[in-house]
């Protein structure tokens, strides 16, 4: 398949997957608007259809709360199929008029995308227009986890559910899993309806996530009244990861548009400061998870460890010893998988336990070359479309074999194709 091929069949799953607004994630499997993957996917849109890149994200931001929180799902009422619908985030005391959410965040990498969104469009003038229409909101959605979501003297931001980390079933989750929480209510499950069950998680995973939901819910979603009681709180290295980079890109676009940063310097030297200081394991050589309930680190070892890279939390030699060590303990796999294969837990086939994701790969990809590492980057960049090529547009590969599992024709899958193919490494 020439590379023009591929590029026509990615912008064929978006437009297949498009609902007008937004752009479902996938057809059968997630029919709502996801937060991260409208991201990655108004990026993909960006080269094909600039203003439909536009369209995407301000459909997201269209569901903002009035605290600044960006939900991770904004629910499309007309869909049914799909649990665990909005009934379960019930009262929310702040959401806008007309809108129906989930009541968590998601990884917040809008405002990387809407930066590179910006300057892929070369009328300046359209440009800086568009950054300034969404300057604003996107400058309520990251403070909001400032405000909300620390605790203590530490700037680091605390995640409150596996579905905010974007990694689910990730088995750094796991002890809280076994922990046996339980929601008190049933629930319905559709996801394993659509796609093979030992490819999802497990039904004890979706306990604990709907024990969350109701937890959350029950304090009505104030943050401030559920951390000190949650069994779930921890500083993602991921999460963390991404609101440092987001962060930084929404001061570069301030900058461009002649608004006031958002975060100063010293506060991002700070928060720098503490991510190093609290997440970097010298054994794991990488950062782990922090569990602030059991105060200890988290020890698994899995990309997320690797995500200060994606962020320019680390320089080029602390990059170069995380990234390589990783690509030594997974030499047995494709590039790369989610979870270490010498870790507990790890399946090379089951969601976020272990199969490659194209969201990861390009969000390393990215954070190599910016911190001078080409070779490295330029290689993990074509391993990742090569791998799209031979196994098709699916969600996430088996760690071993590179076949696809998960959903089809899966939006950010195509998106990020078509970037890292239109802005190569150079
Ligand atoms: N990722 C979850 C799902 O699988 C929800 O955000 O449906």
């Amino acid at each position: 398949m020439t590379e023009q091929d591929l590029l026509s069949r990615a912008e064929g799953v978006l437009r297949a997957n498009d609902v007008g607004e937004y752009t479902k994630p996938s057809g059968r499997l997630y029919p709502h608007q996801w937060n991260w993957d409208s991201a990655f996917n108004a990026l993909g849109w960006a080269h094909v259809d600039w203003e439909r890149a536009t369209r995407e994200v301000e459909a997201l931001l269209a569901a903002q709360w009035t605290n600044g929180m960006l939900p991770h799902i904004r629910y499309n009422p007309s869909v049914t199929d799909y649990a665990p619908g909005p009934e379960w985030w019930t009262d929310v005391p702040v959401t806008r008029a007309g809108e129906v959410t989930s009541g968590i965040s998601q990884p917040p990498v809008l405002s990387t995308m809407v930066h590179l969104v910006g300057l892929i469009q070369p009328d300046e003038q359209r440009r800086r227009h568009w950054w300034d229409r969404v300057y604003d909101a996107l400058a309520e959605s990251l403070l909001y986890f400032e405000r909300d979501r620390t605790t203590g003297n530490s700037p680091l931001i605390v995640l409150v559910h596996p579905w905010e980390s974007g990694l689910d079933n990730s088995p750094r989750w796991d002890a809280a899993a076994a922990k046996g929480f339980r929601p008190t209510r049933p629930y319905r499950r559709v996801d394993t309806t659509k796609v093979a069950a030992a490819e999802r998680p497990t039904s004890r995973d979706y306990d604990l996530y709907m024990f969350l939901v109701e937890l959350i819910a029950s304090h009505r979603y104030d943050m401030r009244s559920y951390l000190p009681v949650t069994p779930f709180a921890f500083y993602d290295s991921m999460f963390n990861a991404a609101w440092y980079r987001a962060v930084k890109d929404l001061n570069r676009i301030a900058d461009m548009i002649n608004r006031p940063v958002i975060v100063s310097d010293a506060s991002l030297d700070a928060f720098r400061r503490a991510y190093q200081a609290t997440l970097w394991d010298d054994e794991a050589a990488m950062f782990l998870d922090f569990d602030l309930t059991a105060r200890a680190k988290v020890p698994v070892h899995s990309w997320t460890g690797i995500a200060a890279v994606y962020a320019g939390l680390v320089d080029g030699g602390q990059a170069e010893l995380i990234y390589d060590g990783y690509t030594k303990r997974s030499r047995n796999c494709r590039r790369f998988p989610s979870v270490l294969p010498d870790q507990t837990g790890f399946e090379s086939d089951r969601y976020h336990r272990g199969p490659v994701w194209v969201n990861a790969n390009w969000m390393i990809t990215r954070g190599l070359a910016e911190l001078g590492l080409q070779s490295r980057a330029r290689q993990l960049g074509e391993a990742t479309i090569e791998l799209v090529r031979r196994s098709g547009f699916y969600e996430y590969f088996d760690a071993y074999t590179g076949r696809g599992a998960g959903a089809d024709q899966f939006s950010w899958t195509a998106a990020l194709t078509i970037d890292l193919i239109k802005r190569p490494i150079v």
